[in-house]
């Protein structure tokens, strides 16, 4: 049986209290739907910046009403440090997601990044040390990575940031090591590397590239691709990440004041992603007429980038589940059934 498994298992059998903050974003909803399928007590925080009410009645509907009962909503932000007191009062665990992502957003507007992405978080730490929560895991980024040119990334070598965005991401990782140090509260930051699945948000300017595009060709629309092609990512399916913050929040004490890569450790092109999700669409049914078309390399973003996840599987136990294709296959129905 695989850590996972085992830790699944115990959790079965006790019911523990999360916070999960950004619970109405991607990666939180799909957090939400986990830990309550496994009879936890949930606290979700939210001020539904990026985040949707239907992500929840979504939750909602995968899970029993008992499970749901379970659940308790705070429509809040953690820019204020009262809210997240409240929110993290007789918590066990706190999965800190909320943060306002995307590269492109934080050049068009770094001061809301800002505000978000570090005093956010920095109110959540605080309040999650005041209210002595057994264990702290957050959102923390592959674009640390900067422009380190080594491949794979190993978590030691890092870079000089190359947007705002990974400046905020950055400054996550030196308080979690500062409170570590000062204040013997340790936390683990997660270093997710482009996460991918369903109720990943495909609207708006700042749309990550696989619902972007799967969006797009279901309704024939053009897809462009920045660059040439070639630039590459270790696109890691939702399934890997929900289990690398439950095997966090729950791993051994020494693991902790860590930061992890989450990924697969593969390393995909752009022109190979697009490939995929169209041969994905096609099993499905659907007909795809146009070619991608190219255009400008996007400021900011990294050329290449692929993790060594040995670190996650030796401290924590970590195995990922889906590589990219799966991941892409397993989340094109709820795209086929949301986009319309
Ligand atoms: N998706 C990825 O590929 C990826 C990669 C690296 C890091 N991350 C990080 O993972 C986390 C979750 O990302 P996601 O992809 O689910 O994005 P998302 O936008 O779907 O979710 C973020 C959630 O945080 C909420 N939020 C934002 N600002 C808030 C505030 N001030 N107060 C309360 N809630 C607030 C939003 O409303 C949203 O529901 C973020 O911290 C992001 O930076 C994501």
């Amino acid at each position: 049986m695989s850590k996972f498994e085992q830790v699944k298992q115990n959790l079965l059998n006790t019911q523990k209290t999360w916070l999960i903050t950004g619970v109405a974003g991607f990666i939180g909803s799909n957090l939400l739907e986990t830990l309550l399928k496994l009879n936890q007590t949930v606290v979700g925080l939210d001020n539904f910046a990026t985040g949707y009410q239907k992500n929840l009645d979504e939750v909602k509907s995968l899970v029993t009403e008992q499970q749901w009962q379970n659940f308790t909503f705070i429509e809040g932000d953690i820019r204020d440090f009262e809210t997240c007191l409240t929110a993290s009062k007789d918590i066990d665990y706190v999965l800190h997601q909320a943060a306002l992502g995307s590269v492109p957003r934080s050049i068009a507007d770094p001061i809301t990044t800002n505000s978000a992405n570090i005093t956010g978080f920095l109110n959540m730490l605080e309040a999650a040390k005041q209210n002595q929560v057994s264990s702290f895991v957050y959102a923390a980024s592959s674009s640390t990575y900067g422009d380190h040119p080594a491949l794979p990334k190993v978590e030691e070598n890092i870079g000089n940031p190359l947007s705002p965005y990974a400046v905020t991401k950055y400054v996550n990782e030196l308080y979690a090591d500062v409170y570590a140090r000062t204040y013997d509260f340790k936390c683990i930051g997660l270093r997710y590397f482009n996460v991918f699945g369903r109720r990943q948000d495909p609207e708006g300017a700042y749309a990550a590239v696989i619902p972007k595009w799967t969006a797009a060709m279901i309704k024939d629309e053009q897809v462009f691709i920045n660059g040439d092609g070639l630039t590459s990512r270790d696109f890691c399916y939702i399934e890997n990440t929900v289990q690398m913050n439950i095997l966090a929040a729950t791993g051994p004490e020494e693991a902790r004041a860590q930061v992890y890569n989450v990924a697969v450790g593969d390393r995909t092109t752009l022109n190979d992603l697009f490939d995929s999700i169209k041969n994905a669409l096609i099993t499905n049914g659907i007909t795809i007429n146009k070619s991608a078309e190219y255009r400008e390399f996007r400021q900011g973003d990294v050329r290449h980038s692929q993790a060594n996840v040995d670190k996650a599987i030796n401290n924590l136990g970590y195995t990922p589940s889906h590589k990219v294709q799966q991941g892409i296959l397993e989340a094109m129905p709820w795209y086929l059934n949301n986009v319309s």
